[in-house]
């Protein structure tokens, strides 16, 4: 069967520190061109060798002018493909090609009018409305150092009030700098203006579709475990269970997928997981119920590190007993995502600002000899929701909120028993299926109740009760690495209150978060 090469027309994304690098990348490929995200000082030889049609620079923190600036190395310029600098990029671009930046009076940060006062390809038929007869665009500007003159065979081309070099261009080499951000949601014209330079002016065909992805990915899949015996760790969350659809596909029968029940998931979550694997892909599930182990392990341990450690340590150790059982087998299947790849490569190049330790089965494969298989370690995230969609999973399992590895057992404060577990699964549930009925489920990133291990009065029937108190968070985030508290409506908030005091035997008080990270963490330990 042939299908289309997905990779065949590719961008480079070169990374000069921007907090927008990832989402330039996110862009390219919703445009439907796959796209690489390298640092700036990657090996000449492994861009020559990535051969992009076409390479963006991205922004960055640092001046063009003070000292030594992070360079465009001379391989980006010998390719002979389109360029497209923003904002740092554009400054550097000036600069190596013979122009002049200049540090900034002011700082620009947040909305800007474009002023479009040459014809150029990149903006040709694009207005957000007009300024003196020129077409004139909304757009997002961060920066603090300006291009003060274009470097030789670059036109200016557009202005705004305070920066009359807001982007240069020369069309014969198809170069391009702008000094605003068009990857971000704010610049409105900016997916048209990267639609403009990925597939008109680099001239690429959009064939990175989650259709085509899932086809390409199957059949190398099959093609590489050929024969092979290939074991799986399902978390219940969406990476493994999309790993587990397109092993499924690819080699059936030959995948095993290890499901442990540690005692501290959601309610109903591990007969979901197992109902799932079972009726729509057909796959049967080795389920291991763990909990009593796992309970047993954290008995009277309150430090939350060391339950992430304990949680960590007898998961892996289940799942190699289990690993065991399974003759011939050669590779362990993972759902490592792209992000994950560029932050350990950033972290590896001490380029990393904040580094999550959050993985729960580092060191697994080497110890039990393993080979990896990792199938979604080009995807970002929203690429992987598509892709499970795109196999038939449903919408509740490719839109499910984010939940820990440690799972609830940094959800209980303190210290882990079976009966507070057993409280909070129901209270959870609750409020989910309340924030699900006032469609506030998909609103909000990450939703879930804590247990807090003190006891308040309340009264309860005609009776003093002295009982446990359960708190709700809900936040708003993209990344996870910043959130805001979500602002629910007080009938919903109301409703959960309600119901759990009422349904959930044990809890006479709720409260509702109202911390943002930071300073907060989104989970409570
Ligand atoms: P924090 O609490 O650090 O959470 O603001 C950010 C995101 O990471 C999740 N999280 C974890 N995930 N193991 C994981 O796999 C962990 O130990 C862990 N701690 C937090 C959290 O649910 C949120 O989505």
């Amino acid at each position: 069967m042939t299908h289309p090469d997905i990779h065949a027309d590719r961008v480079l994304v070169l990374d000069f520190g921007s907090q927008y690098t990832q989402l330039i990348a996110r862009r390219v490929r919703e445009i439907g061109v796959y796209c690489e995200i390298f640092p700036w000082d990657e090996d000449p030889k492994r861009i020559g060798a990535f051969a992009p049609r076409g390479v963006i620079l991205s922004g960055g923190p640092q001046s063009t002018v003070a000292g030594e600036s992070p360079s465009i190395p001379e391989i980006v310029f010998a390719l002979g493909v389109p360029i497209l600098g923003i904002c740092y990029g554009m400054q550097q671009l000036a600069k190596q090609l013979g122009g002049r930046t200049e540090v900034g009076v002011v700082r620009e940060f947040g909305y800007a009018r474009l002023i479009v006062s040459a014809a150029s390809r990149l903006f040709d038929g694009l207005a957000d409305g007009e300024h003196e007869g020129l077409p004139a665009l909304d757009v997002w500007m961060s920066h603090g150092d300006r291009v003060i003159d274009p470097p030789p065979g670059f036109a200016v081309v557009a202005k705004t009030q305070d920066l009359p070099i807001a982007a240069i261009a020369d069309e014969r080499r198809a170069w391009y700098g702008v000094q605003f951000h068009p990857e971000v949601a704010h610049t409105r014209q900016g997916l048209a203006i990267l639609r403009r330079f990925v597939l008109e002016i680099c001239g690429l065909k959009p064939s990175w579709t989650a259709a085509n992805i899932a086809e390409a990915l199957i059949e190398r899949l099959k093609a590489e475990l050929a024969g092979e015996e290939v074991l799986l760790g399902l978390s219940g969350g969406v990476d493994s269970t999309v790993v587990a659809a397109l092993l499924a596909r690819a080699i059936g029968r030959r995948l095993h997928p290890v499901f442990v029940d540690t005692g501290l998931l959601r309610r109903g979550e591990s007969a979901q997981v197992l109902a799932l694997m079972r009726e729509q892909l057909g796959l049967e599930v080795r389920c291991v119920d763990a909990r009593e182990r796992f309970f047993a392990a954290l008995r009277g341990v309150s430090d939350p590190e060391e339950k992430r450690r304990i949680v960590g340590r007898l998961f892996i150790e289940v799942f190699e007993e289990e690993s065991k059982k399974i003759k011939n087998l050669r590779y362990l299947a993972q759902g490592t995502i792209y992000p994950d790849v560029i932050e350990s490569a950033r972290a590896r190049t001490g380029k990393a600002e904040v580094i999550k330790t959050h993985h729960n089965v580092g060191g697994l494969p080497e110890r039990m000899n393993l080979k990896l298989v990792e199938p979604l370690r080009e995807l970002f995230k929203d690429e992987v929701r598509k892709l499970g969609l795109a196999l038939g999973l449903p919408k509740e399992i490719v839109f499910r909120h984010p939940f820990p590895g440690p799972g609830l057992a940094v959800r209980v404060l303190g210290e882990v028993r079976p009966e507070y577990v057993e409280i909070l699964q129901a209270a959870d549930a609750i409020f989910l299926e309340v924030l699900r009925r006032h469609g506030y489920y998909d609103r909000v990133a990450q939703a879930f109740a804590v247990f807090l291990p003190v006891r308040s009065v309340g009264v309860v029937g005609d009776c003093r009760a002295y009982e446990w108190v359960i708190a709700l968070r809900a936040v708003e985030t993209s990344d996870f690495m910043t959130a805001r508290w979500a602002m629910l409506p007080p009938e919903l908030l109301a409703e959960a209150s309600r119901r759990i005091v009422n349904e959930v035997r044990g809890v006479s008080r709720v409260v509702y978060d109202i911390s943002d990270k930071p300073p907060a963490t989104i989970e409570w330990e």
